[in-house]
């Protein structure tokens, strides 16, 4: 069966990712986008597809049987993600919200309980959970190749520049719904999560502001994980270095790759630093630190796009071949930690997460 679908926000930074993926897809057939800016009828004449103005114009358009919608691609500013996902499933159509799946988990409550009262599912696009560096590093953990995880440390930090933040953009400057922790962290904490399992504790201290925006910039965090593992994270977006997730990896087309070390995960019997996923250990069980350490040659990569599988794997859940990956229950957790670090910043003081 091909996927008739809806790109909601396709035009925008992400969204035209999302469409030129579905556009390659052969089971998706992108029917229609909805925006309600000046970029929307140029967009959807180069596609050669339908445009609405609203959700609700184009939920009107296809309960008037004018066209097919069967799942949707949620590509819109932080804060619509749950007003917007809400009328989505409650019409019975398939969701991919983008991440972050919430501001808040209050809020977030309100989108699962309306996808739970609705036969349509959601996947969140957590889509580093397709990429290759972080499949291959699941395989190295989960095949117990560095023993018991003792500690991780990790930076994302780039520089954006003020364009980034201008208009039509500026909600990525509000704060509580924009800025580096929503837009950024978000991405970091569900990575470290997918890895690790849930994070209990958190501790932040932030660093200067050098744009005078409400949100924040540069900030160190503390990890405590259910597991027992501890955890160091450094985020910026406000620093000139290629110690970011993407040019680590170069799995975003507009962001050259460097290569560097952005993760260091520390095991009982080896450790690992990511993107090379070099296994650093002793030739035998009972080596120690004067003893010359080894490296292992790292896992192939698969060639895929992340969200190319990201996208197969949403045609699966809609077609019920497959649970979502991240699930909204899931990513409300990454929501749960991320609103623990913000209050931790707010009292200066460690923070318990909420466990959902
Ligand atoms: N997965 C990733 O790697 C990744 C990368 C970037 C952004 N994102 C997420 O994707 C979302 C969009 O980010 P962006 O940087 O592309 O934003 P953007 O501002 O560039 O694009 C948002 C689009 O949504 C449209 N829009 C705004 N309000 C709307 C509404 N009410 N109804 C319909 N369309 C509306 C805008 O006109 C625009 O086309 C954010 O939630 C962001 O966190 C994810």
């Amino acid at each position: 069966m091909v996927v008739s679908l809806c790109i909601v926000g396709a035009p925008g930074l992400i969204g035209q990712r999302h469409t030129q993926h579905a556009l390659d897809e052969p089971n998706v057939n992108l029917t229609c986008i909805v925006d309600p800016t000046p970029a929307g009828p140029p967009y959807a004449e180069k596609l050669g597809v339908k445009l609405y103005r609203s959700t609700e114009e184009m939920l009107a358009a296809r309960a008037a049987g004018e066209v097919k919608v069967d799942a949707a691609i949620l590509a819109t500013p932080n804060a619509t993600h749950v007003p917007l996902g809400i009328k989505l499933v409650q019409a019975g159509i398939h969701t991919l919200v983008e991440k972050p799946f919430s501001t808040d988990v209050n809020s977030g409550k309100a989108l699962l309980e309306a996808e739970a009262a609705s036969w349509a599912k959601i996947l969140v696009g957590h889509h580093r959970r397709f990429n290759p560096y972080i499949a291959n590093t699941k395989k190295l953990l989960d095949d117990n190749k560095l023993g018991r995880i003792l500690a991780v440390q990790g930076t994302w930090a780039c520089l954006k520049p003020m364009s980034y933040f201008a208009a039509p953009t500026e909600w990525r400057k509000e704060k509580g719904t924009g800025g580096v922790l929503m837009i950024n962290l978000s991405h970091e904490i569900d990575c470290l999560r997918y890895l690790f399992g849930d994070i209990t504790r958190v501790y932040c201290e932030v660093g200067a502001s050098t744009r005078g925006y409400p949100v924040d910039e540069t900030g160190a965090v503390t990890l405590r994980f259910a597991s027992g593992v501890v955890g160091t994270f450094l985020f910026s977006d406000a620093s000139a270095s290629p110690y970011f997730f993407e040019a680590a990896t170069g799995e975003n087309p507009l962001m050259p790759q460097a290569g560097e070390t952005v993760y260091t995960i520390l095991g009982t019997q080896s450790s690992l630093a990511f993107p090379s996923l070099e296994v650093w250990h002793y030739p035998s069980p009972s080596g120690s630190w004067t003893d010359p350490l080894l490296r292992s040659d790292p896992l192939p990569l698969d060639p895929t796009p992340p969200f190319t599988h990201q996208l197969r794997h949403f045609v699966d859940v809609v077609e019920g071949r497959a649970e979502p990956r991240c699930s909204g229950r899931d990513a409300l957790q990454t929501i749960a930690t991320l609103e623990a670090i913000a209050r931790s910043i707010e009292t200066g003081l460690p923070v318990e997460v909420q466990q959902l």
